[in-house]
């Protein structure tokens, strides 16, 4: 799975198995950044010889893009089924759920893949349920880097996966408005979490921690959320976490009435909005562990110019290093310019 190499073997692309830490303990570059020129160049100066990388050689469950992709389409399409046969009254085929589950599981062998098909354009009458694609992949990697038990990784994917199931009891023209919400229909939309709960409640093949999930995902610690009002103490760790990939799915997302915000952005607005509502040790896990796989993106920036990222410091996500050309600007030291769009 890992591979051992000195940084003159290091090729573009590698990706870094583990955390480099430098003599003093401070992170200098996050597991699953991807190595280029100007990460070489830095590991140098810090005096880093040898890393551990992923072994490319290792065998592929999808051995490129399309495959995955391919794959994925499937889960999405699979995915709307089991969620309106649920609705219809029909017991949740577990079986094709874990089968999700599992691809979900080994998409994080190829991050590149997933960060991709994260962009993928979708239509929008489809969202709920590339929504709840996506926030199983947050929640998978959060859930990892937290070192749940294999079993509950399991459990937290599958309870994004379900997240929004009451969604789709929920009219559409509502779900795509465009416009301001009334306060009734902003009402409406919120049934949904008890909507999903109350389908589930009594399948008895379903955990009550994926219950729980289907309920509580806009709860807030501070007791700000809905539908019961529920504190931090009171919700699981698997709430917590979909909750926290649940929001950061919404932000990045394009929707009807707005145009999603680039990571940086994001990242920004996550940890401010979210300091008092969501659990910031999650919020951090997943902003720091998914802005190294942003390492390579390409971007425009509000001087028209097109760059590619090259480096995220660890202790500043929001502003990372972008080459234009042979020129490398550090955002973190250029307070006029900035990210506008990912391409
Ligand atoms: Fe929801």
């Amino acid at each position: 799975m890992k591979k051992k190499v000195h940084i003159s073997q290091c090729a573009e692309l590698d990706i870094l198995f583990e955390d480099i830490v430098s003599q003093y303990g401070t992170l200098i570059l996050p597991k699953g950044a991807v190595i280029n020129e100007y990460i070489i160049q830095k590991l140098k100066e810090f005096g880093i010889e040898y890393v551990y990388i992923f072994d490319r050689n290792r065998e592929k469950i999808f051995p490129d893009y399309e495959s995955f992709e391919e794959r994925f389409d499937e889960n999405i399409d699979k995915i709307k089924y089991l969620m309106n046969e649920i609705i219809r009254g029909k017991k949740l085929d577990y079986n094709e759920l874990n089968r999700i589950t599992d691809d979900v599981i080994v998409a994080w062998d190829n991050p590149e893949y997933v960060m991709n098909y994260l962009k993928k354009i979708h239509d929008k009458d489809d969202y709920t349920y590339y929504h709840c694609i996506n926030v199983s992949f947050y929640s998978a990697l959060i859930a990892s880097y937290l070192k749940l038990p294999k079993e509950e990784i399991k459990t937290v994917i599958q309870a994004a996966l379900l997240h929004d199931l009451g969604k789709v009891k929920i009219p559409l023209e509502l779900l795509n408005k465009k416009e301001k919400l009334t306060v009734e229909e902003f009402n409406e939309i919120k049934k949904h979490a008890v909507y999903g709960y109350e389908i589930v409640k009594n399948d008895d093949e379903i955990l009550d921690a994926i219950k729980d999930v289907i309920l509580m995902h806009h709860e807030r610690e501070d007791k700000s959320g809905y539908p019961l009002g529920l504190s931090g103490e009171e919700l699981s760790i698997y709430s917590k976490i979909v909750s926290v990939a649940d929001v950061y799915d919404a932000m990045t997302s394009n929707r009807p009435y707005r145009k999603a915000l680039t990571p940086f952005d994001a990242f920004n607005e996550f940890v401010n909005i979210s300091r008092n509502n969501l659990d910031i040790r999650i919020v951090n896990i997943l902003t720091s562990r998914l802005s190294s796989y942003y390492t390579g993106s390409q971007v425009l920036l509000n001087n028209g110019e097109v760059g590619r990222i090259v480096y995220i410091p660890p202790h500043c996500i929001q502003k990372p290093v972008v080459s234009i050309g042979k020129d490398f600007v550090d955002l973190s030291k250029e307070d006029n310019i900035s990210i506008i769009k990912m391409i």
